[in-house]
């Protein structure tokens, strides 16, 4: 469980969140959505120490994040970005063996796992020896996916990973974090600026606008019980939320 307590952080005299109380439990899929610049990375960041909180306190498990190394933090929490950052040098295989390293897993098992976990994702096991340059976007994107997964990290963490691909594309690969999702029961927090894909992906919803948080719930219960004219407004996608 990942409990954010009166979060606030500031850059000199520019707050860019306030006050936010958020609690999201194991296996849930949770999306930040907001416009862009309202917070939604800044506070992702925070929940694997990227960035520190100017205020307030999250916990993990209970155990404040402070408490925590940073390294064993981030082992413990995938992270995929809308710029894959594959290593370029590297093929796909030694770019998800890398995580099987860091987390110690005995190097006989790492091809047969490696080739497991392309199947979990629809790619062929012959993409293997390929590089990074060789790939689509959507195959890259497939491959950050299963480098943040494949360790079973606790949480993971995703940037607006699909805003780089094509509809098709993207269609595909929220189908496919959603089956994982729910299959391995994974703990997801996921920003996104795209409504669309919030409703299909979120089982609750955190509505971030200018630094704070407007309201988190279910979208059903967001629809029916909104806090206020501009929930519906961008529910609905009557405000445009670019
Ligand atoms: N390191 C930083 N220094 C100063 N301002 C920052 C920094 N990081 C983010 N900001 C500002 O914080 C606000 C929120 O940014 P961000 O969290 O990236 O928003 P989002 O991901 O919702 O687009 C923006 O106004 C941005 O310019
Ligand atoms: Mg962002």
């Amino acid at each position: 469980m990942i409990e954010l307590q009166a979060i606030g952080k500031s850059y000199q005299d520019k707050v860019v969140l306030k006050d936010i109380n958020l609690k999201i439990q194991t296996g849930e899929f949770i999306c930040l959505v907001g416009p862009s610049g309202s917070g939604k990375t800044t506070l992702l960041k925070m929940l694997n120490r990227l960035v520190e909180p100017s205020r307030g306190k999250i916990l993990l498990d209970n155990r404040p994040l402070e408490d925590q190394s940073v390294q064993q933090l981030r082992l413990n929490t995938g992270y995929v970005l809308q710029e894959v950052a594959l290593f370029p040098h590297m093929t796909v295989f030694e770019n998800i063996a890398l995580m099987l390293e860091l987390k110690k897993i005995p190097r006989g098992q790492w091809r047969a796992l490696v080739k497991d976990w392309l199947l979990k994702v629809d790619l062929n096991p012959e993409l293997l020896e390929r590089y990074p340059s060789e790939l689509s976007g959507g195959q890259q994107q497939r491959v950050g996916i299963v480098r943040a997964l494949i360790t079973k990290p606790k949480v993971i963490l995703m940037d607006e990973p699909f805003s780089a691909l094509d509809p098709l594309n993207r269609r595909q690969l929220q189908a496919l974090i959603k089956r994982l999702q729910v299959k391995y029961q994974l703990t997801i927090v996921f920003v996104t600026h795209d409504m669309a894909e919030a409703k299909l992906l979120a089982d609750r919803l955190a509505l971030i606008y200018e630094g704070r948080l407007l309201q988190f719930g279910p979208v059903a219960e967001l629809l029916a019980q909104p806090k206020n004219s501009l929930v519906t407004q961008f529910l609905q996608g009557g405000k445009a939320i670019d």
